[in-house]
């Protein structure tokens, strides 16, 4: 069994079809999105309609949410973007799941709302406590929301991020996550796209909010908000 799980894609068309591509060569079974396939890149409809057709289970992020509810006005470029079918989508998507491979029953969700940001740095006690929930133990969690992909073991189990397809930090590159069983192996995929298209796309369009940082961010992986 060989499962792919990835997630904020956050509106980067060039990344996107870089992963796009890499996907033909890379056998799974099954394709998890784990949130954030909308807001902060130009691109929103593009990522929004990938993981819609690419993926076979879907979870929501703190964006997907966002947008897809009308939380906040100042997204309202995203809105006009999506329009309310996709948004609707958005917002009604579940906020965990779980699966179980080579014995290890894992957590799956985004990040928050569920939980706080969590992140590479995140101590071992805060990242272990996600492994219990009402619904019982788990020996591993798969998440994104930090943006920067990590594999760690902590008290109880494995703790693993996708990090990100479109808004990478650290490196800037596609990153996206591969589980496979007999042996239980956890792989970040790091997948090199064209930042300089990203970066490109942002500029043709005026009315990107905050669109000087997320040029930057394309190009540099540095957080610039
Ligand atoms: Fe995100």
């Amino acid at each position: 069994m060989r499962i792919l799980l990835l997630g904020d894609l956050h509106g980067n068309r060039p990344a996107t079809q870089a992963l796009d591509e890499a996907l033909k060569d890379i056998p799974r079974d099954v394709t998890w999105f784990l949130g954030d396939a909308v807001g902060k890149g130009p691109s929103s409809v593009f990522t929004c309609d990938w993981v819609r057709e690419h993926c076979d289970h879907w979870i929501g992020g703190n964006w997907d949410y966002g947008i897809g509810g009308q939380e906040f006005p100042e997204d309202g470029y995203y809105w006009n973007q999506l329009g309310p079918e996709r948004m609707a989508w958005l917002n009604g998507l579940p906020r965990e799941a779980e699966l179980t491979l080579a014995g290890v029953r894992f957590r799956l969700f985004h990040g928050r709302p569920v939980t706080e940001l969590l992140q590479g740095d995140t101590p071992n006690a805060d990242l272990a406590a996600v492994l219990t929930t009402e619904s019982g133990t788990f020996g591993g969690a798969v998440f994104a929301d930090s943006h920067r992909p990590f594999v760690r073991t902590v008290r109880g189990g494995y703790v693993c991020n996708t990090g990100s397809v479109g808004n990478s930090m650290g490196m800037p590159r596609v990153h996206c996550l591969l589980l496979e069983d007999a042996p239980l192996r956890m792989t970040v995929l790091s997948i090199p796209y064209d930042n300089e298209a990203a970066a490109e796309d942002a500029r043709r369009d005026p009315d990107l909010p905050h669109r000087d940082a997320w040029i930057r961010e394309v190009l540099t992986g540095r957080y610039s908000r």
